[in-house]
């Protein structure tokens, strides 16, 4: 596994992570393939993909309890993050949503706690001094952000008083390269991490027909790679980003966690930016 520093502290994770939408269910809950998702994460954790994100709103929290059974005997060295969603972001709700995730998570604390999307209608100031408590109290060790624009990232860092916002999650992938336009820039020169979420196009990919596609084929026959690995590494190989594909199956993580063992050349790298502009 590579890793990347996380922010601008002093430790690093996994390039790649395991992404848990769909897992313990989507809108609402739901365990029918619960033992399967359990199986799929244990096996991104045996391949070194020790970061897990997931967020109280997968599964209304069902998702997060799956990581737990996930876990069970294996969190040492594993970075677990979580995400409260916007209409918690009241500052006596965001303290009670991350009790909550802990006590499904069936930890103490967290990794990392992110904003899941932007909510205009509560200051960010609330929020933030909200999760500046919880990292004095203990239950998360990091603050991170997520679908945030540049300004939005600038008055969030504005509104701690002395915590550092260490990553924002957006998407990002060779078919949605918004964060190209001021985002990904600004997370480089201010150090956050750029966690890229969908970094497949939510299946986009793996789908996809047409020139661009048959380009990114091409390079993936010459190297020996399948289309979905061609597509990942092309995403990890911006500096300061990780990418947590959705991890729900077994054979996907294989071919996931293996992604972080070479790296596409300069030229392979150019051609696919050129193609999916
Ligand atoms: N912060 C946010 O707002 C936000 C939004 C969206 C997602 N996320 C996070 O990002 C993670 C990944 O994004 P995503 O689930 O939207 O999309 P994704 O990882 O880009 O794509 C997942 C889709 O591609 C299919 N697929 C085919 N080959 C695959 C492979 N090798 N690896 C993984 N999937 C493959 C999956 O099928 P199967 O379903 O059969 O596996 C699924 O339909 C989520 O699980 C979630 O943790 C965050």
């Amino acid at each position: 596994m590579q890793f990347r520093p996380l922010g601008r502290t002093l430790e690093s994770i996994p390039i790649l992570g395991l992404g848990t939408w769909g897992i313990g269910g989507e809108m609402g809950p739901d365990s029918s393939r619960d033992e399967i998702g359990i199986k799929a994460l244990r096996l991104g954790l045996d391949l070194e993909m020790k970061f897990i994100d997931t967020a109280e709103m997968y599964g209304a929290g069902h998702s997060e309890e799956v990581v737990a059974r996930a876990l069970a005997g294996r969190r040492d060295r594993v970075f677990v993050a979580s995400k409260v969603s916007p209409r918690h972001f009241a500052y006596d709700d965001v303290l009670a949503a991350a009790k909550r995730s802990l006590k499904r998570l069936g930890m103490k604390q967290m990794d990392l706690y992110q904003l899941h999307w932007p909510n205009p209608s509560i200051p960010i100031s609330q929020t933030m001094r909200a999760m500046e408590k919880l990292v004095n109290d203990g239950l998360t060790r990091h603050v991170g952000v997520s679908n945030f624009s540049v300004e939005q990232m600038r008055e969030a860092q504005q509104s701690l008083s002395h915590e550092k916002i260490v990553s924002n999650q957006v998407e990002f992938s060779l078919i949605d390269r918004s964060v190209e336009r001021g985002i990904l820039q600004y997370c480089q020169k201010e150090g956050l991490t750029l966690i890229a979420y969908s970094p497949l196009g939510q299946g986009k990919i793996p789908r996809g027909r047409g020139s661009s596609f048959k380009v990114l084929d091409e390079i993936a026959e010459k190297l020996g790679k399948s289309r979905n690995q061609v597509a990942l590494n092309w995403v990890i190989q911006h500096d300061s980003v990780v990418a947590i594909p959705k991890a729900a199956d077994t054979d996907h993580v294989k071919e996931n966690a293996e992604v972080a063992a070479w790296k596409l050349d300069r030229d392979d790298y150019q051609k696919l930016a050129k193609e999916f502009s």
